[in-house]
């Protein structure tokens, strides 16, 4: 193992360069020359090849977004998009991959397989913490951070009018953002795509509250629920209460932006190393990962096959607090 690229790809997440920087930096620690690949797998199709030095990653563990730049690309899943993508990194002498991202980034990296014997590593990088394989995704906890102290801030103003605030969060498959967010705001109710919105329970708690006069309600929506986003709940339930003066926030991608927090860089760092030593342990197609504070290594296909599971007593507690 004498040269590794690493590159960023599909959403991008806080922690995505203190990963980065961990991965450059214990490369060239284990005497290997470190290639960053730009603008993710569109740059691996175009040839967008560079070299990172330790310089190169100074000042960016408390960055958010990636200074490789990310993207999705569409054109990785066709043969002709592989085929260039498997010829520059032939061409760059690429002995090993370390590849930062989520399912699709797995995903694509697992189609390639046929079209590039190289070995791959995954580190997973989402806001979204929808894979199997580790506690914690990188940018997850950024991301709830600035999930809480949005939703606090709607609190104030929503107390102040007495009104109904609809609060859609990311996480078109995942409600893992809204269900941790609206235990840690204090939301009334929380509506996820794992699990069917029950219309008739929100109504009672509606209108139980309006009965004990209660002054401001949070309800915070996944972009994913079924029922459609905040928007087209919050239409229905204007129609049922016209006395609820009601509104809708969507957080949208301030949610992926900001510095990422010190429990995103400590994961991002240990699974950057992590990483690198898999390589040289000659591991391959499997995500790294952090398990009840062990590291773990999970297949790609099972990383983003079953997901994690909702923990139905948390999906409960935002009910017993709000009754
Ligand atoms: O996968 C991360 C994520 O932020 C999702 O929660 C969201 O649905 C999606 O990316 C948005 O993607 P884009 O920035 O491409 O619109």
């Amino acid at each position: 193992m004498k040269r590794i690229a690493v590159y960023t790809s599909g959403g991008d997440a806080p922690g995505m360069n203190a990963a980065l920087r961990a991965v450059v930096r214990s490369g060239i620690y284990y005497g290997m020359e470190v290639t960053g690949i730009l603008n993710g797998l569109e740059g691996m199709i175009d040839g967008e090849f560079i070299n990172l030095d330790a310089a190169y990653v100074s000042n960016i563990i408390q960055r958010g977004g990636t200074i490789l730049k990310t993207s999705r690309s569409p054109r990785f899943l066709t043969k002709s998009g592989m085929e260039a993508a498997a010829t520059h990194l032939q061409n760059h002498l690429i002995d090993g991959i370390i590849a930062l991202g989520g399912d699709g980034t797995f995903r694509a990296a697992t189609a390639f397989k046929e079209y590039c014997s190289l070995p791959v590593i995954g580190i997973p990088c989402t806001i979204d913490n929808d894979l199997a394989g580790t506690d914690f995704t990188i940018g997850y906890d950024t991301a709830i951070n600035t999930v809480v102290e949005a939703v606090d801030k709607i609190r104030d103003t929503a107390d102040a009018h007495n009104r109904l605030f609809f609060v859609e969060v990311m996480g078109r498959d995942s409600g893992k953002i809204a269900l941790i967010s609206s235990i840690a705001s204090g939301a009334e109710a929380v509506l996820i795509p794992e699990s069917i919105t029950d219309t008739e329970h929100l109504y009672h708690i509606l209108e139980k509250g309006w009965n004990r006069k209660k002054s401001s309600y949070i309800i915070i929506v996944a972009e994913g629920d079924e029922a459609g986003g905040a928007v087209a709940i919050a239409n229905k339930v204007k129609e049922k209460f016209s006395q609820y003066d009601t509104r809708v926030t969507i957080l949208g991608h301030i949610q992926r932006g900001g510095n990422p927090s010190c429990m995103d860089r400590v994961i991002a760092t240990r699974l950057g190393v992590v990483a690198v030593e898999s390589l040289i342990g000659n591991r391959s197609h499997e995500m790294v990962g952090i398990i009840n504070n062990k590291v773990v290594y999970t297949p790609f296909n099972n990383a983003v096959k079953t997901g994690q599971e909702i923990d139905e007593s948390l999906l409960k507690l935002t009910t017993i607090l709000s009754s």
